[in-house]
């Protein structure tokens, strides 16, 4: 079967638009900081892919270790008819549970959630090709602002893999698992992945790998404001800088100015000193107590926690109550 042509919850003006509230609002605070949803233009969607495949980026490896192991588990439990991804990207560890419904039968839909456009067509043309008779609709959307459009009818399992949760601040988790337990019906089913804290010295490389592929990632972000809103940032004039926060429990990442430089952007002149700091993004490492009072509190209920043999990632399935 081929895939239905993308459904677009998100128009490039209200992207355009985001993108330049954003780097306003990020670019003149005292302390600078930007949203990690901008690394994924086609650029950045490969770069994260690549990311996936180094020896220090343990996260998607351990992640598949579970799905591998308890996939079956997953649709006999559930037994949806509809499995939706957030932050999809190239849905490759999602494969997994697509095969467990297939040996199961009874799923009828995939619908595959990014803002990223070049990674939902190549994921949705490969999936609908793959997996005969499965109806495959893609949607650009945020999964910060449009989860209330989710697809209804059926029962349905919302998978958000990858420990993308772990990339919104606090505060905005809180909004996300209320929001997305509002779109869901009493017995919908939720499967979140998350990074687990564990010594430092595992989780920093997972950041800041020998090969710079993560620097360049980080630096992607900049390259997409010089193209969308015709800045003039240098990113070579930007070094990436990984630390683990302690208290929070989260990797922080940065770019930090090499050198004091003036940077056009919209109406705005930002000015970085030499070694000031700009934030990108947040990953943030979860113990099993936190998420599941996380998920209570949003009105989950946990039906079962899994991690890999090493501990190093968890996988948990939830039921709205
Ligand atoms: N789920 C995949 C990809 C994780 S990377 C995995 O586990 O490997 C995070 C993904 O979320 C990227 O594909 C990115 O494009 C997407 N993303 C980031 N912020 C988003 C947002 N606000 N709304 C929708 N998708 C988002
Ligand atoms: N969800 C991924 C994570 O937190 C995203 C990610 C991996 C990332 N490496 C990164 C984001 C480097 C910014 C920079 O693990």
């Amino acid at each position: 079967m081929t895939a239905e042509p993308l459904e677009i919850y998100l128009e490039q003006q209200d992207v355009e638009r985001g993108l330049r509230e954003d780097v306003r609002a990020g670019l003149t605070a005292e302390a600078k900081w930007l949203p990690p949803k901008w690394f994924y233009d086609s650029r950045g969607s490969e770069l994260f892919e690549e990311i996936t495949r180094l020896p220090e980026y343990y996260p998607t490896r351990a992640e598949r270790t579970v799905l591998a192991e308890h996939a079956s588990d997953i649709a006999a439990l559930t037994g949806a008819k509809t499995l939706i991804e957030l932050g999809s990207g190239s849905s490759e560890k999602t494969r997994l549970l697509l095969d467990a419904f297939t040996r199961r039968g009874g799923l009828g839909t995939f619908v595959p959630l990014d803002v990223s456009v070049s990674a939902l067509l190549a994921s949705t043309a490969q999936i609908a090709a793959d997996y005969p008779g499965l109806r495959v609709r893609g949607i650009v959307g945020d999964f910060t602002r449009q989860l209330d459009r989710l697809p209804t009818g059926g029962r349905r399992l919302v998978v958000f893999l990858g420990g993308t949760i772990g990339n919104l601040l606090p505060a905005e988790r809180v909004e996300f698992l209320s929001a997305m337990r509002t779109a869901l019906e009493i017995g919908d089913w939720l499967l979140l992945g998350t990074d687990l804290v564990k010594d430092p010295s595992v989780i920093v490389p997972a950041y800041d790998d020998a090969a710079g592929v993560t620097a360049e990632f980080n630096r992607n972000v900049l390259r997409v404001i010089n193209r969308e809103l015709g800045a003039d940032f240098d990113p070579a004039a930007f070094e990436h800088v990984a630390l683990w926060d302690p208290d929070h429990e989260w990797i922080e990442m940065r770019l930090r100015a090499t050198r004091p430089m003036s940077v056009r952007v919209l109406d705005l002149t930002v000015d970085f000193a030499a070694g000031e700091e700009l934030r990108t993004e947040v990953s943030a490492k979860f113990r099993p107590a936190g998420i599941a009072a996380e998920l209570g509190t949003a009105g989950f209920t946990v039906a079962e926690f899994w991690t890999d043999p090493d501990g190093l990632f968890g996988v948990t399935l939830a039921r709205a109550r």
